[in-house]
């Protein structure tokens, strides 16, 4: 028998004949942000929080999205190589970017059409919390869609086509989310390397418990946080062409570059503080239409499309990738004192340097280290969402009081502000017969 969220779904969707339903995980992020864009690598696990998606194939090319959540009114529209976006925020653009992105790669391999459906959405990742809910709701309806047209992809292949498709937003987004959701292992965290996409999976030491506390302050990708999510995306490319410019090597991602330790020793020398945009073709070499090109394509939302952060962008970058090796070695040595000490050296890299962490976030990193972490850090993309700290397993209980008492006492916290974590597994689809 289906557990009953699935036959709530199921009955509420229209049509008749075979269905399927597609879950998808949302992801919190141990270590490594605001690196898979920079091509270096991120260390998140899967949570058993997910979006769950019924669908059924219709003979058309008709879309008909609906939701059981009120804030996510039904939506229409037609699968095609362009489909016109909802308005920026919209959650249908999620589906849109799927079933847009599917077209062209059914396309490109002689697949055929992507036909329409009726889709039902059951979000359970808590939104705007750096939790990846958005990516979930991509991947789910993404793989609903595709078992709709009957055919089946590599997990990898369509982790690239869903971080890809996931541009349709207007957010530069790196693959963390899609690929975490599509290669997860139950148990395990997954160290994640970018360009081209590879996973593995890592084992998390029986003691270690992951606990998410959210800000309660919204970080919107498609919203407010996407012009400050992009500027460091362009900041870092920026820096990128200007390194590679000073080293003399080919680089397209700051992860490209040689001897990042030499890079980091020297940056100082290597790279001005910041620069204005007039600065920049003196700077990388390029001329201002190639940067243009590479940098500020027409509809780019920038946060200050005039004056680009460097040296401390990079600093960031490569400082991180850097801490995930060392992360990824010491959850394999069972040395959680150490990867504790990581995560907050990440935190406090992310708020100086990389400017993505809010007062908010800050304390309440500060409530979990003082309540029994071993350490926290900010999860996502920052600008709000969510925490996440480690802690062993004989002190979660004294953790969540701390946070409650000291951080969500005085507001009306929803009872998934802070939630313990279980790592989960990836997404999956499963056909119902009538
Ligand atoms: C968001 C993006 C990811 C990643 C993180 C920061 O979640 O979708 O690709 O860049 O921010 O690490």
């Amino acid at each position: 028998m289906l557990p009953s969220r699935a036959a709530a779904l199921l009955d509420a969707l229209p049509g008749r004949g075979a269905a399927l339903l597609a879950r998808a995980p949302g992801r919190v992020n141990l270590i490594g942000e605001h690196t898979d864009y920079n091509g270096l690598p991120v260390l998140p696990i899967a949570i058993d929080r997910d979006v769950l998606v019924a669908a059924r194939r219709r003979d058309d090319d008709h879309v008909d999205l609906s939701n059981t959540g009120a804030a996510f009114p039904p939506r229409q529209y037609a699968v095609a190589a362009a489909i016109p976006p909802s308005p920026a925020g919209d959650w249908a653009n999620y589906a849109k970017a799927a079933a847009e992105a599917l077209v062209a790669d059914l396309g490109r391999r002689g697949l055929g059409a992507l036909p329409g459906g009726a889709f039902r959405v059951d979000g359970r990742v808590p939104l705007a919390a750096g939790l990846s809910s958005s990516s979930a709701l991509l991947v789910a309806c993404g793989l609903a869609h595709l078992s709709l047209a009957g055919v089946a992809l590599p997990p990898a292949e369509l982790a690239e086509l869903f971080a890809r498709a996931e541009r349709y937003v207007g957010t530069l987004s790196g693959g963390m989310d899609q690929a975490t959701a599509l290669l997860a292992r139950a148990d395990h965290a997954l160290r994640i390397d970018f360009f081209p996409l590879r996973a593995r999976p890592v084992t998390i030491p029986a003691s270690a418990v992951f606990v998410v506390a959210q800000s309660l302050e919204r970080a919107e990708k498609s919203g407010a946080a996407r012009g400050h999510y992009n500027q460091r995306v362009t900041e870092c490319g920026l820096a990128c062409a200007v390194l590679a410019q000073r080293l003399g090597v080919a680089a397209a991602r700051l992860g490209d570059l040689p001897g990042p330790e030499r890079v980091l020793d020297d940056l100082d020398r290597l790279l001005p503080e910041d620069a204005r945009r007039e600065m920049l073709p003196a700077l990388t070499g390029l001329a201002p239409r190639e940067l243009d090109r590479r940098f500020f394509a027409p509809g780019t939302v920038l946060a200050a499309p005039g004056r680009f952060e460097l040296r401390r962008r990079v600093r960031h970058v490569l400082g991180e990738a850097a801490r995930v090796a060392a992360a990824e070695e010491a959850l394999g040595t069972g040395d959680l004192e150490t990867f504790g000490a990581l995560m907050d050296a990440s935190h406090r890299s992310c708020a100086t340097d990389y400017g993505v962490s809010t007062p908010a976030l800050d304390r309440l990193v500060a409530v979990a280290r003082g309540g029994g972490a071993l350490g926290a850090r900010l999860t996502g993309a920052g600008f709000g969402g969510a925490i996440v700290a480690l802690v062993e397993q004989a002190h979660v209980d004294r953790l969540v009081r701390t946070l409650d008492r000291e951080f969500y006492a005085a507001g009306s916290a929803p009872p998934e502000a802070r939630l313990v974590v279980q790592p989960a597994t990836a997404a999956s689809v499963e056909r119902v017969d009538p």
